[in-house]
């Protein structure tokens, strides 16, 4: 652990947006400023700004009015500075440490998803004071119970189911959502049960098709008019297709009965973030910046049983935050007849 006294000190975002950044940009500088009295810079464009040495300068004055603002005011990207070195192309990595020193940091502060701790942590261990933030809307984020983005996200899908269930009702239809969740399945299994999905398929939970259709005939045999299924897009289907035209096509075929799909896609990423979001990147970014001013680097900050604490990064890496089979919603939801898809299995 440094404890060295932090003066200037660096952000960036990094991975797919989610709502909650500029809260949580906000929260790291504006704490970092008017209790510190810190200098803060915001790199561009995630770790490409970081690479290339591009960045502004964040004064209050930048800081205010962003609070409400969906995405980021400094831009992200994918881009994995680590990428080429097991192959001995060491030049990223030279070059962000060589930054990191010319622009006299004290620290950095990363604020991303899996991919962006697992970089964070290969840069502490090149010896920069950094500390992660964690944000997704898939909540899929190792190490802490909840990561900024997923209740915007949760918000934005189950508004959308709501809004099926009347169409749906309407032509007696089986209509199939897909929400977003390559690897957990969170948002399909919260907005699902939040919005009273029938049948909700998740990454975590084998499933077959037999299952499902059992399921859609059995209420349209209880004159159910209608059933909604919720899936997430990582489950298991042919690749050339998505999740959720593989299951409208063979629903369709097997039971006879009409079926459409929506894929719900980016606007679960877009506009503002919930009071939820806006409170909880708020927190996370006030308590990096105290991380920061009491020398407490190479982690990220983390909520468990809704305190905040930190978790050294190099715990996180390569780890996923996944639904339990036996998640108690899950077991909750078994018991009022929602299915699984993994009934006939
Ligand atoms: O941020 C996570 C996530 O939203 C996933 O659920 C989704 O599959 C992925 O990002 C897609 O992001 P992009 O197209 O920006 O790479």
């Amino acid at each position: 652990m440094n404890s060295s006294k932090a003066k200037r000190i660096g952000i960036l975002t990094a991975g797919g947006d989610c709502p909650g950044l500029n809260a949580a940009i906000r929260g790291v500088g504006k704490t970092a400023i008017v209790e510190y009295g810190m200098e803060v810079i915001g790199f561009t464009s995630g770790y490409s700004g970081l690479i290339e040495k591009e960045f502004v300068e964040l004064k209050e004055n930048n800081l205010s009015g962003i609070l409400t603002v969906g995405g980021t005011i400094l831009g992200t990207s994918r881009v994995k500075p680590f990428k080429g070195v097991k192959d001995g192309d060491n030049e990223k990595p030279e070059l962000i440490k060589q930054n990191y020193h010319e622009l006299g940091l004290d620290a950095l502060v990363c604020i991303g998803g899996n991919g962006t701790m697992k970089t964070a942590n290969r840069l502490a261990e090149e010896g920069l004071n950094v500390i992660g933030i964690p944000k997704t809307i898939d909540n899929d984020v190792w190490g802490t119970d909840v990561t900024f983005g997923f209740d915007s996200a949760l918000n934005i899908a189950t508004e959308a189911i709501d809004r099926l269930h009347t169409t749906a009702n309407s032509h007696q239809r089986v209509m199939i959502i897909e929400v977003m969740g390559h690897h957990a399945g969170w948002i399909a299994l919260y907005a699902g049960m939040a919005g009273g999905g029938d049948i909700i398929l998740l990454p975590e939970l084998e499933y077959n098709i037999r299952s499902v259709c059992k399921k859609i005939e059995e209420r349209y045999e209880s004159k159910k008019a209608y059933s909604i299924v919720v899936v997430a897009e990582g489950i298991a289907h042919p690749k050339e297709t998505s999740a959720a035209s593989h299951l409208a096509e063979a629903i369709q075929t097997y039971t006879g009965i009409e079926t459409r799909e929506t894929v719900l896609g980016y606007i679960q990423r877009g506009g503002s973030p919930t009071p939820m979001d806006r409170i909880l990147a708020t927190r996370y970014g006030a308590y990096a910046a105290e991380c920061i001013a009491k020398g407490d680097f190479g982690t990220m900050v983390a909520v468990r049983n809704n305190e905040l604490t930190t978790v050294p990064l190099v715990e996180i890496s390569d780890k996923l935050r996944l639904v339990d089979q036996n998640h108690t919603l899950i077991q909750k939801a078994r018991k009022m007849g929602v299915s699984f898809g993994d009934e006939y299995l």
